[in-house]
């Protein structure tokens, strides 16, 4: 029987590949097999990932990506498909955090995360969508978070974003799915990266571990299985889903 996780021969896509999680994920989507599109506005880091991906036999294709300019977008996707030769998988992980007290959030904050994160990642899916329709289907995995199902002080605009993405992937799920295109959610729980590492490594940082029935932060190693599951044919049959990865944060009351 074959592997459903392989991904030989397959073309992905990481929007925010620059660092953090999606650095990791087009790491291990090339060591699945996968030619990967690794997108985001930093293009040197993008380079030094490329020659890393090139070094262990992979096929990287580093291509610019704004996700708040949509023509920026719709290139990018495109000239991913036209460079790599398809579009199986994408994930959409581009993301940004404003910490801000609610009372003081100015209308730039918010209108730049929801921008970015909500925004942001719709116009990846659309563009996506709109390939995979006419490739005959894909795997889209939107990058949510825990803060998408519970809340927490300093975070109410990436909270609603998040939220928005997690119920944006249902209903794009509901509709593509006469497309063959599946649309699945994963929501990390905290995992040490550009994003958060002031905040977790600080005073802060110990207070939120207590909340972690592991009492421990994730390792991005820990976010491999849950990601080649739902890139893969592994999920063949998921759609809508909503899978978190928090060392029990969110089941804990
Ligand atoms: N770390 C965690 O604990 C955690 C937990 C839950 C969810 N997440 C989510 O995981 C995703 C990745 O975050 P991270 O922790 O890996 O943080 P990170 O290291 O700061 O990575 C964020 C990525 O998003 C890209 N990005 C930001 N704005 C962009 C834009 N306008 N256009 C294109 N790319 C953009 C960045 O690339 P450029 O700056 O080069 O454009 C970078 O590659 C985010 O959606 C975040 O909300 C993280």
């Amino acid at each position: 029987m074959s592997n459903p996780f392989d991904l030989a021969g397959k073309v992905a896509l990481v929007a925010g590949a620059s660092s953090g999680l999606g650095r990791h994920f087009a790491l291990e989507l090339s060591r699945a097999g996968a030619k990967v599109a690794i997108a985001a506005r930093r293009q040197a880091a993008l380079e030094a990932l490329a020659a890393e991906i090139a070094a262990t036999g992979g096929t990287p294709l580093p291509v610019a990506l704004d996700v708040t300019d949509p023509g920026s977008v719709t290139a990018a996707l495109e000239s991913a498909s036209e460079g790599l030769g398809g579009l199986d998988c994408v994930i959409n992980n581009a993301g940004i955090a404003m910490t801000d007290k609610a009372l003081d959030i100015t209308e730039e904050s918010w209108s730049k995360v929801i921008d970015t994160n909500l925004s942001g990642v719709f116009r990846v899916a659309q563009a996506a969508g709109r390939i995979m329709k006419e490739n005959g289907g894909g795997a889209l995995v939107n990058i949510a978070s825990i803060m998408a199902l519970g809340g927490a002080s300093l975070l109410a605009s990436y909270a609603a974003s998040k939220a928005g993405v997690v119920n944006m992937t249902r209903a794009l799920a509901v509709e593509w799915a006469r497309y063959g295109i599946r649309v699945n959610a994963l929501c990390p729980g905290y995992f040490e990266t550009d994003i958060n590492r002031r905040t977790l490594k600080g005073s802060a940082g110990e207070v939120m571990v207590k909340k972690i029935p592991q009492r421990r932060f994730g390792r991005l190693s820990e976010l491999t299985g849950p990601l080649l599951l739902l890139a893969s044919d592994a999920s063949s049959h998921m759609t809508g889903s909503v899978v978190v990865v928090d060392g029990g944060q969110h089941a804990a009351i």
